[in-house]
């Protein structure tokens, strides 16, 4: 069994960034900025949001966390996102999910432009991405493909089975792994809520994708002999013996099933620290695109 240091290709990835984001500073070039938008005080999102907001930082770009009262108003937050979509200082505008209650998560989505969409979450960027285009792909769908790119998990041809059906994971990474090009070509079967007895498409998967966020839910009776397991999950289950009181767990039942597949991501250490690094890819990409670099 192989892990997948999904760590190592994720500092790897983020070393390259560096590099250029040292050349622009050398040529005088404005710095790529990034601005995160957080409505609220959800726990697991202020992690996420330091998280991407220090990794911004460390790269050299430019990093604004633009933290709002959780009773803000729609009108407002539509407001605030289109400041930014005008802000040259900002090519990519992320504004963390889960949104309280009284707010359409489709009008927020929908309103940062396309061009700084970083999540790829805009329905023109995920359109782009089901017909094969070139755009701002989701992270962490992007940062799986990468992965399996990274260790030399061929796709084509191969049956990937994806566990779950979200629009952040489940639907873009079935669409990516689907396209006629290299590092996808694969056969994809995706099951959810309402697949009675996953286990029989689970057990077909020469690549398993795990992202339903239920905790160790996928056990070795469901997986095939050899196949590639990639865990999405991270899902915090109380733990007293933790400093926190909780623990981060995957979807996977990581200690049975590991020892019978050729390759898995552990959790945490896999998928996860990959996400922030797309962001940060794709935070460049946008300003490369932006600026006609
Ligand atoms: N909440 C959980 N995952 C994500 C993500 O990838 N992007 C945003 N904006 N919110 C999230």
């Amino acid at each position: 069994m192989i892990l997948i240091d999904g760590k190592k290709v994720a500092e790897e990835i983020r070393k390259d960034i560096k590099i250029q984001i040292s050349k622009l500073i050398e040529d005088n070039k404005p710095l790529p900025g990034l601005v995160t938008i957080i409505v609220g005080d959800n726990s697991a999102s202020q992690v996420y949001v330091g998280m991407k907001s220090k990794t911004c930082i460390e790269l050299g770009m430019n990093s604004k966390v633009e933290q709002l009262s959780g009773d803000i108003s729609e009108k407002e937050l539509l407001e605030i996102i289109d400041k930014y979509n005008k802000d040259e200082n900002y090519h990519g505008i992320l504004v963390q999910l889960p949104l309280p209650k009284h707010i359409n998560e489709e009008k927020v989505i929908e309103k940062i432009i396309p061009e700084k969409d970083v999540d790829g979450f805009h329905p023109i960027n995920v359109g782009n991405l089901v017909i094969g285009k070139d755009t701002l792909f989701p992270c962490t769908p992007y940062g799986i493909l990468v992965l399996l790119e990274k260790y030399n998990i061929k796709t084509k041809g191969k049956h990937v089975v994806v566990v779950g059906r979200s629009n952040i994971v489940g639907k873009p990474i079935a669409n990516l792994l689907l396209q006629k090009k290299e590092n996808a070509n694969a056969i994809v079967t995706v099951c959810h809520s309402a697949t009675s007895d996953i286990s029989q498409y689970t057990l077909q998967a020469d690549i398993l994708i795990a992202a339903m966020g239920k905790p160790k839910f996928i056990t070795e009776d469901m997986v095939k002999d050899k196949a590639v397991v990639v865990d999405v999950g991270t899902n915090r289950v109380d733990d007293q013996t933790a400093k926190k009181g909780y623990r981060i767990v995957g979807d996977v039942d990581f200690e049975n099933v590991s020892k019978k597949v050729s390759y898995i991501t552990p959790v945490p250490g896999g998928v996860g620290p990959m996400t922030i690094s797309m962001l940060m890819f794709n935070t460049l990409k946008a300003y490369n695109k932006i600026n006609k670099l």
